[in-house]
C-alpha cells in the first residue's frame, strides 16, 4: 500500500526524516508532501508519532484517467464500505495539473456519484451532522489519478492538548519542527523567552521524553471497518511504554503576560509535561537575566507587531538578537521583516508557513 504524507510547505526532508526513523523507506517527496509504502500499522504509526505532518492519505486507487468515465470507473474499484460508515457525508478535495480533467466540481460530482452508486444503490443515503465526514483527496497529474482516503481526520497539529491560546499561535507541528531544526541537545537548557501559549516548550519536552504527540486524539482509521482495532490499542500502548521517564530536563519558557503563562502552564499540565518544563515571568527588556546565556539553545517566536508600536518591537529584537549572540544557538520565526535591518550579516533565514501566513525562521 502507498500513502502519501501532507505537510507544511517546506518541511517534508524533516517527515522523510521522520518516516526513516519509523523503518519506513520514503521514494519520493515534493514541497508538501511525502509518499511512503507500508501497511496499516505503519499507516497508525505515521499518525500516532508524526510531530510535523500535517495528514496521512491512503492511496485507494491509482490508474490512468484522460476521461470521467475513467474516473467514475477508478473510483469505483474501492471497496468503499470499508471506509464510510452509514450517516457520514463525503467531501471530496480535488488537486489536477496538466492534465486532461480540469474543472474541480466535476470531478467532484463524478467522485461523490460513484461512490454514492457503491454505498447506497437504492440511492438513500441519510446524512447524520453529528459524523465526522469521510474525506476523499482526488489528485491527477498528467492524466494518472490517485484516490485518496484521509486516515486522520483533522490535521495532526491539532494534537490535543491545547486548550486556550494567545494571539497568535504557532501550528504545533510547525513548532516541532522548529525544535528539531534547531538542533537543540536534549541535555543542554531550552529557552523560549516569549513562549505565549507554550507552544515551543511543550513540543521540546514532547521530543525530549519521547512521547508520541497524536496519544490525545483519535484518528479516521479508527471508524474503517477493515481494520484491526486491537492492533491500534497494541500500537498505542507500544507508544507509551517508550516514554522516558526521566523529567529532568531544561526547558525553560517565559513571557512578560502572566495570564498567558497560566495558558501555558494549563497546556502543559493537558500534554502531560508540566513537570519538564520551567515557567518564569520575564520582560526580555529587563537589565536581569533569569538564565545563564553560554549554554543555552533560544528558539522563539517574538512578537510582531498588532499590538505594539515600531519603536517597542524595535527594542525587543534588538534584546532578543543580542541574547541569541551571547548564547549556544539561537532561532527565531516572525513576520515583523523589518528585524532584518538589526540581524548580524552571517544570520541566514528559511521561509516557512504558520498556516497560510508566511512567516520567516532567522538564525545563526
Ligand atoms: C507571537 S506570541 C508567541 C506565541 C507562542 N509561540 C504560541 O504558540 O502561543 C508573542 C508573545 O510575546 C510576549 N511578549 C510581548 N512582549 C514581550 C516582552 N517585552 N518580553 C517578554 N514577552 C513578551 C507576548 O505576551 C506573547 O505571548
Amino acid at each position: 500500500m502507498r500513502f502519501l504524507v501532507s505537510c507544511p510547505f517546506g518541511l517534508s526532508k524533516l517527515v522523510n526524516n521522520e518516516l526513516q526513523y519509523l523503518g519506513l523507506t520514503p521514494h519520493h517527496s515534493f514541497e508538501t508532501w511525502v509518499y511512503v509504502d507500508g501497511d496499516f500499522r505503519d499507516m497508525m504509526r505515521v499518525n500516532l508519532w508524526s510531530r510535523i505532518a500535517n495528514k496521512v492519505y491512503l492511496e485507494a486507487a491509482f490508474g490512468p484517467c484522460f476521461d470521467f468515465d475513467a474516473l467514475f470507473a477508478l473510483v469505483q474499484t474501492v471497496d468503499w464500505k470499508n471506509y464510510v460508515n452509514p450517516g457520514q457525508n463525503i467531501v471530496v478535495t480535488v488537486h489536477s495539473k496538466w492534465s486532461k480533467l480540469e474543472s474541480t466540481r466535476t470531478i467532484q460530482a463524478i467522485t461523490n456519484k460513484a461512490v454514492y452508486k457503491q454505498i447506497s444503490p437504492n440511492g438513500t443515503w441519510p446524512m447524520d451532522p453529528k459524523k465526522e465526514t469521510l474525506d476523499i483527496f482526488v489528485m491527477i497529474i498528467d492524466n494518472r489519478a490517485s484516490i485518496f482516503i484521509n486516515s486522520s481526520w483533522a490535521p495532526l497539529h491539532q494534537r490535543g492538548y491545547r486548550i486556550q491560546t494567545g494571539d497568535a499561535p504557532l501550528k504545533e507541528n510547525l513548532a516541532a519542527a522548529l525544535v528539531v531544526l534547531s538542533r537543540w541537545k536534549y541535555g543542554s537548557p531550552f529557552w523560549d523567552p516569549f513562549c505565549g501559549s507554550g507552544t515551543l516548550a511543550i513540543e521540546a519536552a514532547l521530543l525530549a521524553r519521547n512521547i508520541a504527540p497524536g496519544l490525545k486524539r483519535t484518528f479516521a482509521y479508527q471508524q474503517w471497518n477493515n481494520l484491526d482495532k486491537e492492533l491500534y490499542l497494541k500500537i498505542k500502548t507500544e507508544a507509551k511504554n517508550k516514554q522516558y521517564k526521566d523529567k529532568k530536563y531544561q526547558i525553560l519558557c517565559s513571557d512578560s503576560d502572566e495570564k498567558i503563562l497560566e495558558i501555558a502552564k494549563t497546556n502543559a499540565e493537558q500534554a502531560w509535561v508540566d513537570d519538564t518544563i520551567s515557567f518564569t515571568k520575564h520582560d526580555i527588556l529587563s537589565p536581569l537575566l533569569p538564565y545563564e546565556l553560554n549554554d543555552l539553545t533560544i528558539v522563539s517566536n517574538p512578537p510582531y507587531g498588532k499590538r505594539l508600536n515600531e519603536s517597542n518591537l524595535e527594542n525587543i529584537y534588538t534584546h532578543l538578537i543580542s541574547h541569541i549572540q551571547n548564547s549556544n544557538w539561537g532561532w527565531f520565526i516572525t513576520s515583523y521583516k523589518e528585524c532584518e535591518r538589526n540581524l548580524p550579516k552571517e544570520w541566514r533565514k528559511k521561509k516557512l508557513f504558520n498556516g497560510a501566513d508566511e512567516v520567516m525562521f532567522y538564525f545563526r
